[in-house]
């Protein structure tokens, strides 16, 4: 059986390890810190806070913007359960905006008439590896939360995703583009912001109690986060050319490629496409096939919350089917997974 997800680890994380466990310093230390430095230089922001997940990054996120009760957090309804989770923690109501059926992003349009004068944060995921419209997104004027869980590394108009909103975060779970098991990121120019989340973070050693929270990364985290970093331009170059070469092999089978826009550079975290059938028995013949695709995502947010109308989420929930792609597909497999999708949707 082919995977849905693998890690792309090697002799250098076994390296980075080894020299970490032999410093004995296997809490937050040096190696933390240099992982956050070179995160920030990276997308070309000011400053970094490393957390054990991106959970904890979103929560302390929306923390650092004191959100709570009484204010209105907007987020897309077809995304991952994290962020429903983060706007619960603090107390706030999740404004659900649908999705662009295209491009699976934050439907723009739909954001700018559901907004409200209590609409205090727009928490924006650039889904599957896509940028969303972050630019327009920003100009709305209320706080972006850019949520690069996805698509560290992609970029809209040159720029790095990341670097448009107020702040961004980042998650390092095992199945993700760079992976630690789990982990997470915050990053952002603003200083006190990151005060705050830093303060946030970590319970001990407070002169004056208010509640705080243990959200730290590990220096065996960073170790893993720092060499792939460093590779992180080889696996998003390896993961490009296998989509180029799905997109060239599915081109005349009836199912829709993923978009692709000229403005913004796809990392293919997740190869979406969107069926033309009865998705659920695809998705049986393809792993009776020896292929684990999933829906990309599990349920969307408003069918947790009972909320009808977002037909956008509705018809990509009901047609999406994300296949393998990743950096440690072997070329044999990459052929199988061809044939096999092939087979399965010219039947
Ligand atoms: C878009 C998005 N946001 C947030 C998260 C949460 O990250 P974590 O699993 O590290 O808590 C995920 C994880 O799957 C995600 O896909």
């Amino acid at each position: 059986m082919i995977p849905h997800s693998r890690p792309m680890l090697d002799e250098e994380e076994i390296l980075n390890l080894s020299n970490v466990i032999r410093s004995g310093q296997i809490s937050l230390g040096g190696e933390v810190l240099r992982f956050e430095e070179m995160m920030a230089g990276f997308i070309g922001l000011n400053g970094a806070a490393a957390t054990n997940s991106g959970t904890s990054a979103l929560h302390l996120a929306l923390l650092s913007l004191n959100i709570g009760d009484d204010d209105e957090v907007a987020a897309p309804s077809y995304t991952c359960t994290a962020i429903l989770n983060a706007i619960n923690y603090v107390n706030a109501a999740p404004l659900l905006i649908d999705i662009d059926p295209d491009t699976f992003n934050i439907d723009l349009n739909d954001l700018k008439n559901r907004i409200t004068k209590r609409t205090k944060a727009i928490i924006v995921p650039h889904m599957f590896g896509l940028p969303a419209d972050i630019e327009d997104i920003v100009t709305l004027g209320i706080p972006v939360i850019e949520d690069c869980a996805q698509a560290i590394g992609a970029t809209y108009k040159e720029r790095q995703v990341g670097g448009f909103g107020y702040l961004s975060i980042y998650s390092f779970y095992a199945t993700k583009v760079i992976a630690t098991g789990e982990g997470g990121m915050i990053l952002s120019d603003s200083k006190r912001a990151l005060e705050k989340i830093r303060d946030l973070k970590e319970y001990d050693k407070k002169d004056i109690y208010s509640p705080c929270f243990n959200y730290k990364m590990t220096d065996i985290q960073a170790a893993l986060g720092i060499s792939q970093l460093n590779k992180l331009p080889l696996f998003i170059e390896k993961r490009k050319g296998i989509a180029d070469r799905y997109a060239q092999s599915f081109k005349d089978i009836p199912i829709t490629l993923p978009a692709r826009y000229s403005d913004r550079r796809h990392i293919f975290y997740r190869f979406v496409i969107k069926t033309r059938g009865n998705t659920d028995e695809y998705l049986r013949l393809l792993e009776g096939k020896g292929i684990s695709c999933q829906r990309p995502v599990y349920l969307p947010l408003n069918n947790y919350l009972k909320l009808d109308g977002f037909p956008g989420t509705y018809e990509v929930w009901n047609k999406a089917i994300s296949i393998p792609i990743y950096p440690g597909l072997s070329d044999d497999e990459i052929k199988m997974i061809i044939d096999v999708v092939r087979d399965v949707f010219t039947r």
